[in-house]
């Protein structure tokens, strides 16, 4: 199969197949994680952006660090200390950025449909690093890949999604994938954090009994809570929260004997996550972000126009 996308902006565009050519791809980008010289020549000569208007630790570290493993050239833009503060304006940075003959840009922004909007607005690709409450792409690939690094398979797999799930980008590119991939999704929240349009992605089942979906799912994918919606009236307190949400080591003894626990980070120890789940054996957090890095490289090598993944010896191949 080839890759035929220009950008990547989310996985609700993206079919089963595509998405599971970028997981075969990141897994033979995984391997070259593993050699003495990680680095492949695939993407030399190509420049690289990270444009990041919002925080970030993880995603930016990730994509940097796949663009240098593919020997592409890197350039950051962060939007504090830039002139965004002088009042310029998302298009106009990026023109000007592109304007330095960038090939990639790679795009977090706070606002929903910003990658999008960047897209049909300028010739470089475009890969989405979190829009707003929209998507996360690259988060939603990792964790696939993580689960089906243990299953093989995704279908029929029972995943829980634990928390604020109505302003999460990270869940909604979950369920977009984890849908496509034949995976049984339950969300687990209160109703003041469950989006009003569940039915459209094809998620069965929401609950508010963590107990329950700790006791049938295989694995349990817990969402940081977003302490800004404290101040907006979504939950009655951080301590209410942990009591009722929280994934600790009691509610851990029901749970399937190795069910797995991911969170895509930054994470609220305490809050939505016991220390002891977090860094213990059933947890594979620190995986997900060893398999972020494949799964950046494979993103940013397709979307360039890289060759099959059925086509990939030793030398990893362009045919653009
Ligand atoms: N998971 C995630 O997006 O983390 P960062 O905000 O640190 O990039």
């Amino acid at each position: 199969m080839t890759f035929r996308r220009q950008h990547l902006l989310g996985l609700e565009d993206l079919s089963r197949n595509e998405i599971l050519h970028i997981l075969d791809t990141a897994r033979s980008f995984r391997q070259v994680l593993e050699r003495p010289v990680k680095k492949v020549p695939s993407l030399r000569g190509v420049t690289v952006c990270l444009a990041f208007y919002e925080a970030s630790t993880r995603t930016r570290l990730s994509f940097e660090l796949a663009a240098k493993r593919l020997s592409a050239d890197t350039m950051n833009f962060s939007s504090s200390g830039s002139s965004v503060q002088k009042g310029e304006t998302l298009l106009d940075t990026i023109k000007n950025i592109q304007a330095m003959k960038v090939d990639m840009v790679v795009i977090r922004h706070s606002s929903s449909g910003a990658a999008h909007y960047l897209s049909r607005n300028v010739d470089a690709h475009v890969i989405n690093a979190g829009d707003g409450f929209h998507e996360h792409p690259t988060q939603g690939l990792l964790d696939l890949y993580t689960m089906r690094d243990r299953f093989g398979n995704l279908d029929g797999v029972r995943v829980a999604i634990v928390g604020d799930i109505a302003h999460s980008r990270v869940a909604r590119s979950n369920i977009w994938g984890l849908v496509k991939l034949g995976a049984e999704v339950t969300l687990v929240g209160p109703q003041t954090l469950m989006p009003a349009e569940i039915a459209k992605t094809g998620v069965k089942r929401v609950t508010n009994c963590l107990e329950e979906a700790l006791e049938t799912c295989q694995v349990v994918n817990v969402l940081r809570l977003q302490l800004e919606r404290m101040t907006s009236g979504y939950l009655p307190s951080l301590r209410e929260y942990a009591r009722i949400f929280g994934v600790d080591t009691r509610r851990m003894e029901k749970a399937a004997d190795k069910i797995m626990v991911m969170h895509p980070g930054p994470m609220n120890r305490g809050v939505e996550i016991d220390p002891a789940v977090a860094d213990g054996p059933n947890s594979v957090i620190l995986d997900q972000v060893t398999n972020g890095v494949a799964v950046r490289m494979a993103v940013l090598f397709l979307v360039w126009g890289g060759a099959p993944a059925s086509e990939m010896g030793s030398e990893i191949a362009l045919h653009k």
